[in-house]
């Protein structure tokens, strides 16, 4: 029986890049970094680490045979730093050596002499000194300045939200092995194979077809392993070229913490205008995003921002602002939402603020401009099969929530220590990448003369249950026993030009991909079929791996067809392309159909704040998700259950700070804390179903939209505050931390 990647991890059998087998004469990688956030490099010594016993050399920039350019967008994304260092933690030189330990203890050896040079950390600082990554873009619909007038009511005010770190249990890594005519084969731990191999042929200055990447699995990505785990790869082909020996690059915690960037943090303002009613005519918006000192995603992420403006409510008058600063921070990245939750923070920020100048819930508000069928978004695409209402509907209905709010207020009205509170989050989540051209995917599916099946795509399981997924399209697709299904490691040498597993789509492409190639097997087996069978194809079917005509079962089950297919030399291999129709964007006027399709859902957070100490727990989570015909519904239901409380942690707990010298001070578990077992709330979920003709089988996408749920679990916080202490006006600056509760709690409201 051929078990799936989460029986193996119960097992413990499932294996990562760390636990392959060392080649004899493997020889190690330690990058040598930036001290300082930002200057030039005026001197470098390498005098003292090189006679480390056990260093075999020490490369630098000068070294690279190709192009020193690990990105996509500019020419500062360098592999190393040549002349000039824009943030602490930026590699300048690769240490190899024949240990590990060898290699990290020559890297501390290394003498870098710089002339420091002025540094920014803070999105807006940089942004008053002009340092953009690139002009700011603005999605606008209707006439704000004219709906102004129409308004009963208008604030104005600020949010922020913080960094995070994405914590994948298993740190950066690669693996290089040079091969016989100039050849590399690299095990990377990257969402994007594709992207590695490019960068990689680019880096090496060779042909991609000398460079094969395979990932068997990821210990976890989140986004950080989007574009991030490129450069570690590159270092590793760079030395395993120069020497013609092995070479592997490991980051400890720590080095992986200091030098990879994060979820950006976003500062904005916002103005909101609505009527006496709680209709929002009006939303004005303006994003800061600490990008980091290079593009890596950032703009990606900021075109997301903008989509998700207005989240999952119509606002007939929006102008949003979007400013990409560039700060002398490691180069934020994508992140489980990619700039989505940003955008949906500061509009329910607005909203909160809103409600308390209305004296009414900041519900009443939310339920009042909920989407429906066919309305607008910013960006022109209207809302198709909207499920906006149905969520909050069904959230209220089968999750009780008046009788909840009145139980909460009751033992509010009882208790002067502890308080409780309920918020709502809504959520709407695009689904495609934004940048079209990315949203194609192929696979090779081979079934082999014993029946058994071999499927090979573009998917990168990281945690997700994406393969588990692909083999259910695949045995669907077959009408066969799961068990004869085996997903292969993602390779580039089987699947070219693949985009990197991200933006959800993971399982939508790569399963059409699937499916394809699948129903092209099919037909061949249908002609043989036809002819044991005695009919014509097209009455032929397979049903639960039996051949059956018009319906009706015959003599001839799977591994008998098969055989029959392979003597009469009928292919039993296909390879099949899928591109999503119908998306496109227009940037010249940003407008377009940028998603295949949206996917909705509504929270309840319930938290209850010990208002003597400033501690709080987040009690419940009840979800109505919207989630389409299931591949998987235990792994959908994971993804649900992982995502909210992953939200929640960014929301809540985990604080990523910095000193004045750009050095990061939360660089272990002790320092960041994120959410465990005893902070998960009881999360309860209940899907919608329902037909999705966007998606493979009607499944929907569900890797990042949950995370967002985690917003509630903010404003429930402060609605808790506020029950105790009336007066205190919230900053709107996230996380909210026991610490931040606590002064909160006590603050009056000057
Ligand atoms: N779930 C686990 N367990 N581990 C991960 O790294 N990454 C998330 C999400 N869920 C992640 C995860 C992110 S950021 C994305 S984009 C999707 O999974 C990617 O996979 P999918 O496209 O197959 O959903
Ligand atoms: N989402 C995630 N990753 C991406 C995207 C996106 O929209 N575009 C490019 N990389
Ligand atoms: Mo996910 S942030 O698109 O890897």
């Amino acid at each position: 029986m051929y078990a799936n990647d989460i029986d193996l991890h119960a097992q413990g059998a499932s294996t990562f890049i760390d636990d392959m087998p060392e080649p004899a004469g493997l020889l190690h990688v330690c990058p040598v970094v930036s001290g300082i956030a930002h200057g030039l490099i005026e001197s470098v010594d390498l005098n003292d680490a090189l006679a480390c016993p056990g260093v075999v050399t020490i490369l630098l920039a000068k070294d690279i045979p190709g192009g020193n350019n690990i990105g996509n967008v500019e020419a500062g994304e360098v592999l190393l730093a040549e002349q000039e260092v824009v943030y602490q933690g930026q590699p300048v030189a690769v240490v190899v050596a024949e240990s590990d330990a060898v290699a990290r203890q020559a890297a501390g050896l290394v003498r870098i002499c710089y002339k420091e040079l002025p540094a920014v950390f803070d999105a807006r600082a940089a942004h008053a000194q002009g340092l953009h990554i690139a002009p700011p873009r603005i999605f606008s619909l209707g006439d704000v300045d004219q709906a102004w007038q129409d308004c009963d009511v208008i604030v104005e005010g600020s949010a922020a939200s913080g960094a995070q770190e994405h914590v994948y249990l298993e740190t950066q890594v690669a693996v290089a092995y040079p091969l016989e005519n100039d050849g590399l084969k690299v095990f990377s731990a990257t969402q994007s194979p594709g992207m590695v191999q490019r960068v990689i042929a680019r880096v090496l200055d060779c042909a991609m077809n000398r460079v094969e990447v395979d990932v068997l699995r990821l210990g976890g990505a989140f986004g950080g392993k989007e574009e991030q785990a490129t450069g570690w790869a590159a270092m590793a082909a760079l030395a395993a070229v120069r020497l013609q020996k092995p070479v592997k690059v490991r980051l400890n915690r720590g080095e992986d913490m200091r030098w990879t960037g994060k979820r950006h943090p976003y500062d904005s303002d916002f103005k909101i205008g609505l009527d006496k009613t709680g209709r929002i005519l009006a939303y004005e918006v303006c994003f800061y995003q600490n990008a980091g000192a290079v593009a890596d995603l950032s703009l990606a992420i900021l075109e997301r921002t903008l989509f998700h403006v207005s989240n999952s409510y119509f606002i007939p008058n929006v102008r949003a602002t979007a400013i990409s600063c560039r700060t002398h921070l490691p180069p934020n990245t994508a992140f489980r939402g990619f700039g989505g939750p940003q955008a949906m923070f500061a509009l329910e920020a607005a909203i909160f603020k809103a409600a308390a100048a209305m004296h009414v819930d900041p519900a009443h508000i939310q339920r009042r401009n909920l989407l429906q069928e066919c309305q607008p978004f910013p960006y022109g695409m209207p809302a198709e099969n909207c499920r906006a209402q149905r969520c909050w509907q069904q959230l209220h209905d089968r999750f009780d929530l008046p009788r909840r709010q009145q139980a909460i207020d009751r033992f509010n009205a009882g208790h002067s220590l502890e308080k409780k509170a309920l918020a709502l989050m809504p959520i709407c989540f695009g689904i495609s990448f934004t940048a079209t051209f990315l949203n194609q995917a192929s696979a090779l599916v081979h079934v082999y003369a014993d029946g058994s099946v071999s499927v090979s795509c573009g998917a990168v399981e990281m945690g997700q249950g994406v393969k588990e997924k692909i083999r259910q399209v695949a045995a669907r697709a077959l009408s066969i026993d799961k068990a004869r299904v085996k997903v292969e490691s993602t390779n580039t040498a089987r699947i070219a030009n693949m985009s990197p597993t991200a933006a959800s789509v993971g399982a939508d492409l790569n399963g059409q991909a699937t499916l394809l190639a699948c129903q092209r097997i099919l037909q061949g087996l249908k002609t043989v079929a036809a002819r044991l069978a005695g009919g014509e194809p097209e009455q032929i079917s397979i049903e639960q791996e039996q051949v059956c005509l018009n319906g009706q079962p015959t003599a001839t089950g799977w591994n008998k067809l098969v055989s029959e297919a392979y003597l009469s030399r009928t292919p039993l291999s296909a390879h099949a392309h899928y591109a999503t129709p119908k998306v496109f964007f227009d940037r010249s006027r940003e407008q377009g159909r940028p998603f295949a399709y949206h996917v909705y859902g509504c929270a309840a957070v319930e938290v209850a704040v010990d208002c003597l100490r400033g501690t709080y727990r987040v009690t419940d989570v009840s979800i109505v998700h919207d989630g389409g015909r299931s591949l998987a519904p235990d792994v959908d239901r994971g993804q649900v259950e992982g995502g909210v409380v992953q939200g929640l942690g960014w929301m809540t707990l985990e604080e990523v700070r910095h000193d004045g010298q750009g050095r990061l001070l939360t660089d272990s578990l002790t320092a960041y804390k994120i959410p465990d077992l005893y902070f998960a709330p009881d999360i309860a979920v209940e899907f919608l179903d329902g037909d999705n003709p966007a998606a493979v089988m009607h499944s929907k996408a569900v890797g990042e939209p949950p995370l967002m749920y985690g917003i509630g679990g903010y404003f429930a916080l402060v609605k808790a505050i506020r029950a105790f202490n009336p007066d205190w006006q919230p900053g709107f600056s996230a996380p909210m931390t026991p610490e931040k509760v606590l002064l909160a709690l006590y603050e009056c409201g000057c």
